[in-house]
């Protein structure tokens, strides 16, 4: 990686104004998944034992440019606190009078969490006046919010203008590492596994990896729209006609490398308790819908996947949030937990879910905190939140 991070500059004394991913899934008012909160501490303890204050700032949700105590940073203070094991002073504001007044009272040791960067309209507009109020707060300025890298807003990009040097936090530096050298330099042979629901978001990314994989590897709802290309019936399962055209294109251009499946899991409606069976991909029935891969696709990709020196994995096989379409993402994941030797890279959002509740997130090399942010490196994109840093 070409970024400082902050292990290249001095931390000591100094307010670090530090942009972190604390946009987490919320119920009743409590943080239900802190994976991306726990992923900051590296970052987050290494400034405090070297001296540091550190001031944090997030987004969360999507207010509308208002305060809206639906989406305030509350919630995420308290839990932040329990994972620290110290006190985190929370902010009325992230900006003016309440956010300078606390960021000017820190000492070393001090953790101090900003209202939601999003209350301000200003933020998504990437504003000069707002990104200089917010380098008000700080004398140094980390990015570790690898998530919202691909936003070019006033915490991850306008700010960087005003406050200096601007290095990269540890999460930040793991994740261009890991799918940086996927890309740049990936150890072969080097498989892709592209899944979820629509085909349409993630073109340009299945075209990107085409250059650099061995095999890729489609399943999820988005093979649906290939199976329709090649000729199949699939009943009544989700399909986008936009697409088609595309993946006859991608079928006749790189089918030595595009891998689908074989059989699939159909039920007769979109419940988790609907009637289901396991059909070969060319006998779908009519009136049913494909809602997981079959066993014969697991053992198909687990041939491919064996061998494999690289893996990136992004988007689940099937429904997995209902127990009888769960068992082809389930199996994957197994898959790649028992690889010996190959590094595995799980992309952001539903996939990086999935492993989770597989239980073998530990097995895996990295998992991504970027759902959004993943797809756009791995289209090959410069992510402005990480342009904006100081190069070495
Ligand atoms: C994410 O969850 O992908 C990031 O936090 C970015 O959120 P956004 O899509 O609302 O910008």
């Amino acid at each position: 990686m070409n970024k400082k991070s902050i292990k290249d500059i001095e931390v000591k004394g100094k307010r670090a104004l530090v942009r972190v991913d604390f946009n987490v899934p919320m119920e009743g008012g409590k943080v239900t998944d802190d994976r991306r909160i726990r992923a900051a501490l590296p970052t987050i303890n290494y400034l405090l034992d070297n001296g540091a204050s550190v001031i944090l700032m997030s987004h969360l949700g999507r207010p509308k440019d208002a305060y809206d105590p639906k989406y305030t940073m509350d919630a995420v203070a308290v839990r932040l606190a329990e994972l620290l094991g110290r006190p985190v002073l929370k902010t009325e504001d992230c900006v003016g009078e309440k956010a300078e007044s606390a960021a000017n009272q820190v000492s070393p040791g001090d953790v101090v969490l900003l209202e939601n960067t999003r209350f301000h309209k200003a933020e998504t507009k990437n504003d000069e006046t707002f990104s200089k109020q917010l380098a008000l707060l700080g004398d140094i300025y980390v990015n570790d919010a690898f998530g919202s890298a691909h936003r070019a807003h006033a915490s991850t990009e306008g700010v960087t203008h005003f406050l200096s040097p601007a290095v990269s936090g540890f999460l930040m530096e793991k994740e261009l590492v890991y799918l940086g050298k996927a890309l740049a330099d990936p150890e072969s042979p080097f498989v892709a596994i592209m899944g979820g629901a629509k085909i349409s978001d993630k073109i340009a990314v299945i075209e990107h990896l085409l250059e650099k994989v061995d095999t890729l590897l489609i399943g999820g709802g988005m093979a649906n729209t290939f199976f329709v290309a090649q000729g199949h019936s699939i009943g009544k399962s989700l399909v986008e006609e936009s697409a088609i055209e595309t993946a006859r294109k991608l079928l006749a251009a790189h089918g030595d490398k595009l891998v689908l499946p074989v059989d699939c899991v159909v039920a007769t409606e979109f419940k988790a308790d609907a009637e289901f069976k396991v059909v070969p991909v060319d006998e779908v029935p009519e009136g049913w819908m494909i809602l997981d891969i079959g066993p014969a696709t697991v053992a198909h990709f687990a041939n491919y996947l064996a061998a494999a020196k690289t893996v990136i994995w992004n988007g689940p096989m099937g429904v997995f949030e209902m127990a009888n379409f769960a068992k082809g993402t389930f199996a994957i994941a197994q898959a790649l937990a028992g690889l010996k030797g190959a590094t595995t890279i799980i992309g952001g959002g539903d996939s990086a879910a999935a492993v989770e509740q597989s239980g073998l997130a530990e097995q895996m090399s990295h998992i991504s905190t970027g759902g959004g942010a993943s797809l756009e490196f791995l289209e090959g994109k410069v992510l402005p939140g990480v342009a904006a840093l100081d190069d070495k």
